[in-house]
């Protein structure tokens, strides 16, 4: 039979010159949508490239190449002699319904394939304003930044033109920025350790989540501290781990609290050096017990030293790593309360026969940290230039922690949590009632980043008040931030009261 010409649709080829689109997309994507919607069918015969050229006063090699690329797809097929055919390899249920004829660059349409499973819930991920705010936690001072020294070192970098760092790295990191950490560790952190034990992660998010993947089977349980880190939740989640909120007290975490709520865990997040969020120092009695049931119970502890380095009265108790006998403990440290968050580097130290297994999933997960940034990072620590930078921005967050301490003294409607002298944070409770949630969103929109207390609860909040970073702000700017807060404060609750005043008298 012969085979049908399809003349009077593929006249219906409208090209737009000029347009986003180049003449031969748009050809491309004409044809295509005539198979899928079935206005093209298996077999018919398509015109010869001189013909649509000619037609459509469009170049011959546009012709050309758009067929070329419909044969390449798959959507028509050459018969030597014959010309081109629209292929019938496109089954019916492939098929979409044919609206008005799309425009190569329209969007996709609706999914229309069968319902999607449920696919499981993953912990909430607390909002972050897109820009650094007054008393946003996390951050250090980033205008101190060490621009200078980080400039100087990688224009060096540059110049040497060293080709063996573009190319694919260590899967571990950089050896020399290894080595830089583990002599860093002693001094700054009390912990004696090899450079091959040391894995540079993509901060101390990824380095969770690769112990997590490496030591553990989805359906596992992990202990995390109650209140704790939202992130390190998503995180052990995200590896199928069924998370075990344990509570901490002035001692941290409670871990005879945690052999009751989940006896059979295998693994325990916990920030022995500064809890996060509400900053006690973990005792040594909890870090001994915590110890011996990571034995018992064969389960691995990732001690999350995020903010270790800071600390600004008495000395600061050495990490629960340089306790551990029994390799179980895995100790993550990061350069973002250091240096920078954006720089995206921490590390992880382990016990040397993890190393390989957690070198294994890095490669899976993106080959390594980027090179030349590591490079610089190892350079800079040799130099003692990161050392330098500590004794600087403690002595400035000292400062800042202490105009915190004075702003919210101020605030009658907020009452600093006691804690330890350490870290980039405090906590401020309120005073009365309140929807801290609430307050934060208002703040937010008078450019103050007060982060709710009750977000970093996994279960119910036993708590609410605010999570208030000081590093990153100026002494300044310090009593202004904690007065906007405390309007917001005001905003928040007087609508409320007004409410339930109205309710009262009406009654
Ligand atoms: C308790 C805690 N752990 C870990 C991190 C992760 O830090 P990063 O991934 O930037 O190294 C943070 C960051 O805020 C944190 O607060």
């Amino acid at each position: 039979m012969p085979a049908r010409l399809i003349s009077p649709l593929w006249n219906s080829l409208a090209l737009e010159r000029g347009g986003a689109a180049s003449l031969q997309d748009q050809i491309v994507g004409y044809f295509r949508d005539a198979v899928l919607r079935g206005r093209l069918k298996a077999g018919a015969r398509v015109p010869s490239s001189r013909a649509l050229a000619a037609e459509h006063e469009v170049s011959r090699i546009t012709a050309v190449q758009a067929y070329d690329r419909l044969v390449a797809e798959g959507y028509l097929v050459a018969r030597p002699g014959a010309g081109l055919f629209v292929a019938d390899s496109v089954p019916d249920h492939h098929l979409l319904p044919d609206p008005a004829p799309a425009r190569p660059s329209r969007p996709r349409p609706a999914a229309a394939g069968r319902p999607r499973a449920a696919l499981p819930p993953l912990p909430a991920i607390p909002p972050r304003p897109s820009e650094v705010l007054p008393l946003s936690v996390g951050i250090p001072a980033l205008e101190q930044f060490p621009w200078a020294d980080w400039g100087r070192l990688s224009a060096r970098l540059h110049r040497a033109r060293a080709p063996e760092l573009l190319g694919y790295g260590d899967a571990r990191g950089e050896p020399a920025l290894r080595r830089a950490i583990a002599d860093y560790l002693g001094p700054a952190r009390g912990i004696a350790c090899s450079a091959d034990q040391i894995l540079v992660v993509a901060g101390a998010q990824q380095g969770i989540e690769l112990i997590a993947r490496a030591l553990t089977r989805p359906g596992d349980t992990a202990w995390i501290e109650e209140p704790g880190y939202p992130l390190g939740r998503v995180a052990l989640s995200a590896t199928g781990l069924a998370l075990a909120p344990v509570p901490v007290d002035a001692e941290g975490l409670d871990v005879a609290a945690g052999r009751r709520v989940a006896p059979g865990a295998r693994l325990a997040l916990v920030t022995p050096s500064h809890q996060y969020p509400l900053g006690a120092l973990m005792s040594l009695r909890r870090r001994l017990a915590l110890l011996e049931w990571a034995d018992a119970a064969d389960g691995w502890i990732i001690e999350d030293d995020y903010d270790g380095e800071y600390r600004y009265a008495g000395r600061p108790l050495a990490p629960l790593y340089t306790l551990d006998r029994a390799d179980r403990v895995l100790y993550l440290g990061t350069f973002s309360k250091v240096l920078a968050p954006g720089l995206r580097l921490g590390y992880l130290v382990a016990p040397r026969d993890l190393v390989e297994r957690l070198s294994a999933l890095k490669t899976a997960a993106d080959r390594h940290a980027p090179r030349l940034p590591q490079a610089v990072l190892a350079r800079f620590i040799a130099e003692g230039r990161l050392a330098a930078h500590l004794r600087r921005t403690r002595t400035l967050y000292a400062r800042r922690r202490l105009a915190l301490l004075d702003a919210l003294g101020r605030a009658a409607a907020l009452v600093a949590r006691e804690s330890p002298p350490a870290g980039l944070h405090l906590v401020a409770l309120l005073a009365g009632t309140g929807d801290d949630d609430a307050i934060s969103r208002r703040a937010l929109a008078d450019r103050v980043h007060a982060a709710p207390l009750s977000r970093f609860y996994a279960g119910a909040p036993q708590a609410r008040g605010f999570v208030l970073g000081f590093a990153g702000t100026p002494e300044t700017e310090m009593a202004p931030a904690v007065r906007r807060l405390a309007d917001a404060i005001a905003a928040v609750g007087a609508p409320r009261r007004a409410r339930a005043q109205r309710a009262s008298s009406a009654r």
